[in-house]
């Protein structure tokens, strides 16, 4: 049987991988700049990470949410801890549009209301009300176009102001820092006013803490560098460090009720063991302190290169922003240099998402390449 053909991929093979680096079928190193689209955080085949899951599927893998779970409990209190959000609750699920739409679903459930503010190139995920507040008309389907949702460009006060007062508007979706879009970040003043409208209009403020959450952006949070209190903050990807784990974080503004949400698989044992196991090491090796130092070296390198128009992001979530389009140099860097890295809807930028233990040597190693690449790419531009 043929696989469903959505996916364009690179002609490579991971079969294994260790720390920053996977390995092919053919025994090749790659350095690991990508994570896997931001969901290796604390490194591959990490031994904490090995130990705890292999332990878990030895003793018990999964048991339904009809049963006492005290590993939800353990991780609910861990993510407490690390997070220094301690007036939330958690609900887990599979993923990040999982997450995205039950944070959606509870604050239509909480107002009443139904229609979400979102932003221009804001990514939400591929469920119904989740695609629906994502900026991207080609994967919105009739089905999910029945939602109601206004897209305003990000920084837009007035318009949320605006949208706001209509009185029909349930919650305001955002990512603190954009992953696909291409890392763009609205101003500090933007999003602390959107939070005080939020609470002044009975309408719920959600932050999309997917890709740009759990330590990614060298606070534990990305709004934790505002002074903002989301009512809901949805969670994935670095959260089981390649384990598909999400869940999202509600204020107690919204009271729970039996039966208002509910999953098969969220919070099984497996993913909680998982999910433990990245926050004890994120605890354990100082993550969030390593995210800041490798970011300011990262920056103040690339700095130094001249082909290098901006840099965008923030933490160990950063674009690298060229006057050209870089899928020739995406594909120089994995085929030529061994090293992935990714891209966004701004065809110019390169991704950099590496798990949060990158060193020093690895960021040298990427330079190093790159610099080389950029070479080739000017003596191939001077050929033609
Ligand atoms: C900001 C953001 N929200 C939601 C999602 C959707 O997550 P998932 O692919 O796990 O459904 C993504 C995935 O890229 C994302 O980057």
């Amino acid at each position: 049987m043929p696989l469903f053909d959505v996916y364009p991929l690179y002609n490579v093979t991971p079969v294994s991988g260790k720390g920053i680096h996977v390995y092919d079928d053919k025994g090749e190193e790659y350095l690991d700049l990508y994570g896997g689209h931001a969901v290796i955080s604390i490194g591959h085949a990490h031994p904490n990470y090995v130990q705890a899951v292999t332990r878990q599927v030895e003793r018990l893998g999964f048991y339904s949410n009809a049963i006492q779970n005290p590993l939800q409990k353990e991780l609910a209190n861990k993510l407490e801890d690390l997070s220094g959000c301690t007036d939330y609750e958690l609900f887990l699920c599979n993923s990040g549009a999982e997450a995205n739409e039950n944070a959606l679903k509870l604050a239509s459930f909480k107002t009443g209301k139904k229609r979400v503010i979102a932003f221009s190139k804001g990514f939400h995920g591929r469920t119904s009300a989740a695609v629906a507040v994502t900026d991207n008309k080609n994967i919105i389907a009739p089905i999910n176009a029945q939602q109601e949702v206004t897209i305003l460009p990000l920084n837009d006060i007035e318009g949320v102001k605006i949208e706001l007062k209509k009185g029909d508007v349930c919650a305001v979706i955002i990512e603190f820092i954009q992953g696909i879009g291409g890392l763009n970040q609205g101003t500090k003043k933007f999003f602390e006013e959107i939070d005080k409208l939020c609470k002044a209009n009975n309408t719920m403020f959600i932050a999309d803490e997917i890709q740009c959450g759990y330590a990614r952006s060298g606070k534990f949070f990305a709004f934790q560098h505002y002074n903002v209190t989301p009512d809901i903050i949805s969670l994935a990807k670095g959260m089981g460090n390649g384990f598909p784990i999400g869940g999202i974080l509600i204020h107690p503004n919204i009271e729970s009720k039996y039966g208002m949400l509910g999953t098969t698989f969220g919070g099984n044992h497996l993913a909680c063991a998982a999910g433990l196991a990245v926050l004890n090491t994120i605890e354990e090796e100082d993550l969030i302190a390593n995210v800041n130092e490798m970011s300011a070296y990262f920056i103040s390198v690339a700095k130094t290169i001249p082909q290098i128009k901006n840099i965008k992001g923030r933490g160990l979530m950063l674009g690298l922003e060229f006057n050209f389009e870089v899928s020739d140099l995406r594909k120089d860097l994995i085929y030529k240099y061994k090293i992935f890295t990714g891209g966004a809807a701004n065809k110019k930028l390169l991704r950099i998402l590496p798990p949060l233990n990158i060193k020093k040597q690895h960021i040298d190693v990427f330079f190093e390449a790159l610099k080389k690449a950029l070479a080739d790419i000017k003596s191939k531009t001077l050929e033609v």
